[in-house]
């Protein structure tokens, strides 16, 4: 068995060999190349061409117990192909979308070797902030467990294991300055900003990385109650946790170690396995383990976390790679077709008055404007791996090669540059919209903007983007805006002057003709808001699932939730998306209206295709506990499906939540379901109408131990 393999390895293991184990070092500086053949590299990271996997291989060959190392890379939306970014993929609101894009991925990482990715991210975020919001499922902790799980099980399946990260509570820090500190109340963990990573515990994550952040005044990287409480014991994880990027050494700076040797010992003693970059775990351990600072025992059990999973994973047994592999085999007919695919199910239409999309058939012209039209690196996002902008077909790309099939003649200007700060550009773009039928804007957040260290304190649109666009909409042409972004951007007045929108987010290597697809109606918009979209920058943080006040809203009584400069409603709520298509919800029935403990909240609704395009809706159910010991959220999503549907055609949809997650956690885990009313809701988005209620007929808790 593995466990027997492991301890046989152990057995013959120094401390030295043991420490090396659990060092992870990058590519480059500081890895000297002879660190591989002497066992002090367990992990590498940034190995991502086959020719220095199989170097670094025929090293492990030389050393004394040729364990396996493994080959790390941060592998988010994409290898060489490149898929939406992960904030995007959740707006398709589709495990099965989630499972191929990270499927694809996966495969091309490991053909040259990568075998651990450092994803998903299963952070939630409440504020959009914070850049690292685009590589996450957005703010609801049910989409994000069910995706998070679809992730992790898409990369295994294409030849990867995971990392899940960043564990916990990365995603709310204050301010939404990235790195900064976390004050998260238990219960609350546990409610919303634990359940994805309970899911990769689930569905099978190899392994985790710790956060940088603080929370609640305890690093996450030397955070006993993350790392071993809920983790290990109440979880029953078995693999191994990472540092992030010098995170043990951050303890120093976070005021928690004086010198490396305590803060090395404080992340082990917490359930830190492996060091990320710091070499401060190979610099001391040895040491603190002889002066009697840190058992043996301890070190003993991280390398058997580690030495498992390498046994889990297979990697004793798997044959060196060929050096001769390359990237270049990317991207290839079949990956394109899967991200064209994949991308035009993320798309959100937000508004579309006037029916200005899709375009209309007998338009003879088209004017394609704006700096993101023809961004092949921008609309790869951040993150990209080993993605090339040579690889990408840009929007402009797309509609042209759609528009030549039908004979549409398409105009181009860029009216300003990438960040829109010189317009000089501006007179072109009217020029060419004035010229046409309709237009095409591409505007949006370069994606510099975007991703780790890219916090942002305003989130209007940049630059001078509101004015261009002001420009362009008093041509009086029709024009639809496509979005391009790592979040929800502030967009001012140009919700009210530019008809239809559509959020794009960043789309990848075949983000053009997926776009394309879209705006020509080959395909109907599909894609649901996996988080609230904000007014002004000054409603952050804010998401649908807040708990009620005892002042609720009423207009005309100042003393009432509201702001006196801003409206309070979110200008498009969470699970908002439009079709060119609409659908209409009937018939909802709850199966059975008593329930109890081993049962489930069982709905049936009737939804059809009322309009006259085929289109996919994601059926959406909330629930709401009106009255319990402690305050309850005013909504809740608990289960989704998509579904398509031909013109006139309907579906009876069922939807099925456990009684077991209708309930909420105390400060130590325990889950406490109370007896009394459930209200449901139903429908395409957080706005969903009430359709009925049920009613839990008696209390009970399950203790943490036992909710696996
Ligand atoms: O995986 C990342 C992490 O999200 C941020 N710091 C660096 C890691 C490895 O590249």
């Amino acid at each position: 068995s593995i466990e027997r393999r492991v301890d046989a390895l152990l057995r013959q293991m120094t401390l030295e060999e043991k420490v090396g184990q659990l060092n992870l070092v990058s590519h480059g500086p500081p890895l000297r190349w002879e660190d591989i053949s002497e066992g002090r590299a367990g992990a590498l990271l940034n190995f991502n061409s086959a020719q220095d996997v199989a170097r670094a291989q025929e090293l492990v060959r030389q050393s004394r117990l040729k364990i396996p190392p493994l080959f790390g890379l941060d592998v988010l939306h994409g290898f060489r192909t490149q898929f939406p970014l992960p904030l995007g993929e959740a707006a398709a609101f589709s495990p099965r979308v989630s499972r191929l894009a990270s499927e694809w991925a996966a495969k091309e990482a490991a053909y040259v070797g990568v075998n651990w990715t450092f994803a998903p991210m299963a952070d939630l975020s409440r504020d959009s902030r914070w850049g690292r919001i685009v590589e996450g499922f957005g703010e609801d902790p049910y989409l994000g467990s069910v995706l998070t799980a679809a992730r992790v099980e898409g990369f295994r399946k294409g030849g990867v294991a995971a990392a899940t990260k960043h564990f916990a509570g990365y995603g709310a820090p204050q301010g939404g300055r990235d790195y900064d500190t976390t004050y998260i109340p238990r219960a609350e963990m546990y409610d919303t900003y634990l359940p994805p990573f309970r899911a990769a515990v689930e569905a099978g994550s190899a392994s985790f990385m710790a956060a940088f952040n603080a929370l609640n005044g305890e690093p996450s990287t030397a955070n006993p109650w993350l790392l071993t409480d809920v983790l290990r014991k109440q979880w029953g994880f078995t693999g191994f946790v990472t540092s992030d990027w010098v995170g043990i050494g951050e303890l120093i700076n976070h005021g928690i170690a004086a010198d490396g040797a305590e803060a090395a010992r404080k992340a082990i003693l917490a359930g830190v396995d492996m060091d990320m970059m710091g070499q401060l775990y190979i610099k001391h351990l040895p040491d603190e383990v002889r002066a009697g600072r840190v058992p043996e025992s301890v070190i003993d059990e991280s390398v058997r976390r580690v030495l498992r999973t390498k046994f889990r994973m297979g990697l004793f047994d798997r044959p060196s790679i060929d050096p001769t592999r390359t990237d270049a085999a990317f991207p290839t007919t079949e990956s394109r077709q899967v991200a064209r695919e994949v991308a035009r199910e993320t798309f959100v239409l937000l508004q579309n008055r006037g029916d200005v999309l899709p375009l209309p058939a007998g338009i003879r012209s088209i004017a394609v404007v704006g700096p993101l039209a023809d961004a092949p690196h921008d609309q790869m996002g951040p993150h990209a791996a080993r993605g090339h902008k040579e690889d990408s077909v840009t929007i402009l790309e797309g509609i042209r090669r759609r528009a030549q099939g039908a004979g549409i003649a398409v105009r181009h200007a860029p009216a300003c540059d990438l960040f829109c700060r010189n317009t000089e550009g501006l007179p072109a773009a009217l020029d060419a919209v004035r010229q046409s039928d309709v237009a095409i804007a591409v505007f949006g957040e370069p994606q510099e903007l975007s991703g780790e260290a890219a916090s942002r304190a305003h989130l209007e649109l940049n630059g001078r983007q509101i004015e261009v666009l002001e420009e362009l909409a008093k041509t009086g042409k029709p024009i639809a805006l496509v979005l391009m972004g790592g979040r929800p951007q502030v967009l001012g007045p140009v919700a009210e002057r530019i008809p239809a929108i559509l959020m794009a987010w960043y789309p990848g290597t075949e983000g053009g003709p997926a776009v394309a697809d879209v705006l020509f109606g080959d395909v109907s918009p599909s894609g649901k808001l996996p988080l609230t979209w904000p007014r002004a920058t000054g409603q952050l943080p804010l998401y649908y699932n807040r708990l009620p006040t005892g002042r609720p809203t009423k207009p005309d009584n100042r003393f009432t939730l509201q702001y006196i400069d801003e409206a309070i409603t979110p200008l498009y709520p969470f699970g908002w998306g439009l079709s060119y298509t609409q659908f209409a919800y009937a018939d909802a029935a709850i199966a059975r209206r008593q329930l109890d403990q081993g049962q489930a909240l069982e709905v049936s609704v009737s939804v059809k295709n009322v309009g006259s395009r085929e289109g996919q809706e994601v059926v959406q159910l909330y629930t709401r506990d009106p009255v319990a010991s402690r305050s309850r959220p005013l909504r809740e999503l608990k289960a989704f499906e998509k579904i398509a549907l031909k013109p006139g055609e309907t579906k009876r949809v069922t939807l099925r939540v456990p009684v077991e997650s209708l309930g909420f956690h105390l400060d130590d885990g325990t889950y406490l379901v109370e007896a009394g009313a459930i209200q449901v809701f139903v429908g395409g988005s957080s706005l969903a109408e009430q359709v009925g209620e049920a009613e839990i007929v008696r209390t009970f808790r399950i203790p943490p131990m036992e909710r696996r």
